[in-house]
């Protein structure tokens, strides 16, 4: 199974993603958790993202691809693979069908986390407190759900248009939305 989590910060993509990934045997992978890794390390590319990530921006596109290029285009990259947090840009989106596609690892499909604002901002606030993520500072939170309306929001089109989008209430409890992931993609599965 190969899909994508789609979804506004806070929505539960990285909460899902690794059920997911555990129930369909495939590989998870967060580009905010790469990008969060690489800044730990101090590394290049850490420090070319952060100032980024910090105001609740998007990492510029070519940094994210060479990210997802390295993974795509590895010869033991696994069959089936759950990414949460990409992409985030249409030109990310095609770009990454291309790659997909010239290694045969075109996606089965793009869910989509669908919950209102206030939630968003109360389980973000939630995490803040408890883990001081840099980026769930409230002025932050608010430009990021402004980032993902208008530049990421944009490829439900996109995945809609290719046949692929499944959209899914994100709200209640993690077990509650997982059933209906779960519920959707068997279906997916079933019909591959
Ligand atoms: P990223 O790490 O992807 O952050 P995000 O999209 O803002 O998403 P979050 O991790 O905040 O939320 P989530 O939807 O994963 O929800 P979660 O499961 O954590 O990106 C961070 C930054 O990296 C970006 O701003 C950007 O700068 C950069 N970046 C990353 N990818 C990029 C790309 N492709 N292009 C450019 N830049 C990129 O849940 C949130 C909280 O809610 C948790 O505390 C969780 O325990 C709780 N929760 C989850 N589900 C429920 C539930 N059902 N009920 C109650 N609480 C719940």
């Amino acid at each position: 199974m190969r899909v994508l989590l789609l979804g506004a910060p806070g929505s539960g993509k990285g909460t899902q993603g690794v059920r997911i990934a555990e129930r369909y045997d495939a590989e998870h992978l967060s580009t905010g958790d790469v990008l969060r890794q690489e800044v730990e390390e101090d590394s290049a590319i850490g420090q070319e993202a952060y100032p980024y990530m910090q105001a609740g921006d998007l990492v510029p596109d070519e940094l994210i691809m060479s990210i997802i290029r390295k993974r795509l285009t590895d010869p033991d990259a696994p069959q089936g693979y759950v990414i949460d947090g990409f992409p985030r840009t249409v030109p990310q989106a095609k770009e990454a069908y291309e790659i997909a596609d010239g290694v045969g690892l075109t996606l089965d499909a793009a869910v989509c986390l669908e919950l209102e604002h206030d939630e968003l901002i109360r389980r973000l606030d939630d995490r803040g407190q408890a883990h001081g993520r840099v980026d769930d500072a409230a002025e932050v939170v608010r430009h990021r759900i402004e980032v993902y309306e208008t530049q990421t929001l944009p490829l439900l089109e996109y995945y809609a248009g290719r046949g692929i989008l499944i959209e899914i209430d994100a709200i209640g409890a993690v077990d509650e939305v997982t059933e209906r992931i779960f519920a959707a993609l068997d279906v997916v599965g079933s019909s591959g």
